[in-house]
């Protein structure tokens, strides 16, 4: 397996595999794997001839330089698990290869269609000015066929996909389903830095997500909302960001049942940033 540093080398490799005819399936990560993206990386291995990783903490999407800082990084670890399931190319650049300091200091601007009004977009500004700025170099680099991204983050697949459409580029973006714990947790790279018994704590999100799909024929979404926002919120140690239900498709707040719905909520356990969601229908 190769661990790539520089955009040079990555270039060269993508030639060799481009001339080959030979198809790449791609999964951008910010490092810190586990089994949520090992299941992202398994199917992107099995789906193409050639499966390239990036591991890469994307400065320009943090806007809180404390997150950034404390984001777990450990290429040795991840390398490790990438070997064991048979991937064959890590690009794991600095952030000097990849950024000249203007874009560093620059804010990059995109036209997301209202998509970003919403949840993530309202609490974390600049965060998917930042992811789109740095999938787009990462796919400009890498060209592959798929690429695939977990449904945890379902406001930045729906991002992505507006992206792909907008920029016209031939790459098929594949929705993985969300990774759990047993305890049902959503898995996530911050969940390293959630203590045991803020882990027991977290567990509450998912299970009073899940419980909320039974209510949902007796109470309007705005009032189900509340309802979950009060549930989270009387767990000592955890505090509801936002939590809003949405379509699935413009990421509007629903005002009835009627359009596909989604659940999507951001919780702090401590000091730890937590995202999850639940479909409706
Ligand atoms: O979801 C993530 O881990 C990041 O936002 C991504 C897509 C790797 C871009 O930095």
């Amino acid at each position: 397996m190769k661990i790539i540093r520089s955009k040079q080398e990555l270039k060269a490799e993508i030639e060799t595999i481009k001339s080959e005819g030979k198809t790449i399936g791609f999964v951008p990560t910010m490092g810190a794997l586990h089994q949520g993206h090992r299941t992202l990386i398994v199917r992107s291995i099995a789906e193409n001839d050639c499966c390239i990783v990036s591991i890469f903490v994307n400065p320009t999407q943090f806007n809180n330089p404390a997150d950034l800082e404390k984001y777990p990084r450990n290429l040795a670890k991840d390398a490790e698990m990438l070997k064991s399931v048979g991937c064959k190319l890590i690009f794991a650049p600095e952030p000097e290869e990849i950024y000249h300091v203007d874009e560093l200091n620059n804010h990059f601007e995109f036209d997301f269609g209202g998509l970003d009004t919403v949840m993530e977009g309202r609490f974390r500004p600049e965060h998917y000015n930042g992811v789109v700025q740095i999938v787009s170099i990462l796919f400009h680099l890498v060209q592959p066929d798929n690429s695939y991204f977990g449904e945890k983050d379902f406001q930045q697949l729906a991002i992505i996909h507006r992206m792909v459409e907008i920029m016209n580029l031939n790459i098929k973006i594949i929705d993985c389903p969300i990774v759990r714990e047993e305890s049902g947790l959503a898995m996530s790279s911050r969940n390293e830095r959630l203590t045991s018994e803020q882990s027991k704590k977290a567990v509450n999100i998912s299970k009073v997500l899940f419980e909320s799909r039974n209510f949902a024929s007796q109470m309007t979404p705005q009032e189900l909302a509340t309802h979950v926002i009060n549930q989270i919120n009387q767990v000592e140690g955890l505090e509801v960001e936002y939590f809003e239900i949405v379509n699935v498709d413009s990421l509007q707040t629903v005002q009835s049942w009627s359009k596909s719905a989604i659940g999507c909520i951001a919780v702090f356990c401590g000091e730890v940033r937590l995202i999850d969601n639940v479909r409706y229908n």
